[in-house]
């Protein structure tokens, strides 16, 4: 397994929408190991393939990051069918928005629909912050960020912030 390179705003894949998978083939499964390894390198919790740059519909994410083990999930062609409620999410970041932190507003329970890594569909549905990582990654594969997320003029500083850093770099 390979550690990968993150991507980071405002490189323009970020911001494209990812295609589905039709096959899951070696390079997928290997996609899927090397994705896991960057994400517990990183630490992150959760991470979608077009954070390492591949624009397809996979993601990994912990369903338990409290317990300290390299366990991890993979969905691939995820989709949201069904939200309910409301769920404000606590300084939610991003591993692909460095230094932005903010409260986002998030369904409280959700049903998601996907193939697991045999290919197999599965259903089920998340509650709280396995909900919120969810719904964060599967906006990345909607070419969504959490820069989209925050307010207008939260996004409007940090936009100036990383204008400025690059500027400078
Ligand atoms: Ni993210």
């Amino acid at each position: 397994m390979t550690v990968l390179e993150i991507i980071t705003y405002p490189d323009p894949r970020l911001l494209e929408p990812s295609e589905p998978v039709a096959l899951i083939d070696e390079d997928v499964r290997q996609l899927i190991a090397d994705m896991a390894e960057t994400m517990f390198d990183a630490p992150g919790v959760g991470l979608a393939a077009v954070q390492v740059g591949a624009l397809k519909q996979i993601l990994v994410y912990q369903e338990h990051p409290e317990e300290n083990e390299k366990s991890f999930r993979a969905l691939i062609n995820p989709v949201i069918v069904q939200s309910e409620g409301k769920y404000l999410s606590e300084n939610e970041g991003c591993l692909s928005v460095p230094d932005l932190r903010s409260n986002v507003q998030r369904a409280a329970k959700i049903t998601v629909k996907a193939l697991n890594i045999d290919g197999e569909p599965i259903e089920f549905q998340a509650e709280g912050m396995h909900a919120v990582v969810l719904q964060h990654e599967i906006d990345h594969l909607n070419g969504v960020t959490l820069v989209d997320r925050v307010s207008a003029l939260k996004r409007e500083i940090y936009k100036r912030k990383v204008k400025k850093h690059l500027k400078a770099s």
